[in-house]
């Protein structure tokens, strides 16, 4: 079998490479995550069509997002940002949250949407991702636009994100403290830290 070609180096990328961070349509972690994109170095917002409309009812407007973000919106077919993955402007791919939907396509190499065709195109660039898979455990208490709800995550969900997990150059995290241990990994091979201030 053929062996992964290996990540690429630091030095391919951009001096000023940046995390590409991509938002699905998920209301869990939502909040949590963003406050985790806030404290990073140099982060650019790629949102699905579903997270630009899941996103304000959790009182994240795009224009409220770009008073912290550069924001690219789901608005091409062929997802004409992903061409930046390609000049080395992007040394990451964050997927948090990832709803099931797109942890099911990235795992089957489906690309249709702006985070998956980055994800796919980061891996075919060996560009190291990661990605935050909520639906991981048999119970999840997550919160709608309204209230507190119990999700209890299907088998395929469970196997989508073993297979995904099995991919190179990829991470998967299956909590907060997962996602936060992953980017602390990653700002440490870049020789990169945390922001002090979050503004
Ligand atoms: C308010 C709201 C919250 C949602 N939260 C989740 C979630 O936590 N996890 C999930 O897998 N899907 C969630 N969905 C459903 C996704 O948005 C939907 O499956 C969508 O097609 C995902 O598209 P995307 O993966 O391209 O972003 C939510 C939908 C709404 C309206």
């Amino acid at each position: 079998m053929t062996q992964p070609t290996p990540a690429r180096r630091l030095d391919e990328f951009k001096p000023d490479a940046r995390f590409a961070w991509c938002v699905t349509g998920s209301g869990h972690m939502l909040e949590e995550s963003i406050a985790l994109a806030r404290r990073l170095p140099g982060v650019d917002l790629f949102l699905s069509a579903a997270g630009e409309e899941v996103l304000p009812l959790y009182g994240w407007t795009v224009a409220k997002l770009r008073e912290h973000f550069k924001v690219f919106r789901d608005n091409s077919a062929s997802s004409v940002p992903v061409g930046m993955i390609y000049n080395g402007e992007y040394h990451t791919v964050v997927i948090a949250p990832a709803t099931s939907n797109t942890v099911a396509k990235c795992a089957y190499g489906i690309s249709d949407t702006l985070p998956t065709n980055l994800y796919a195109q980061a891996g075919k660039q060996c560009v190291p991702g990661i990605v935050f898979a909520c639906d991981t455990a048999p119970s999840v208490i997550t919160q709608t636009p309204h209230e507190w709800v119990e999700v209890r995550p299907r088998a395929i969900e469970f196997e989508n994100v073993e297979r995904l997990a099995r991919f190179a150059h990829t991470t998967v995290a299956c909590s907060l403290d997962d996602l936060e241990a992953a980017l602390d990994q990653r700002l440490s091979d870049l020789k990169l830290a945390w922001n002090t201030s979050s503004s």
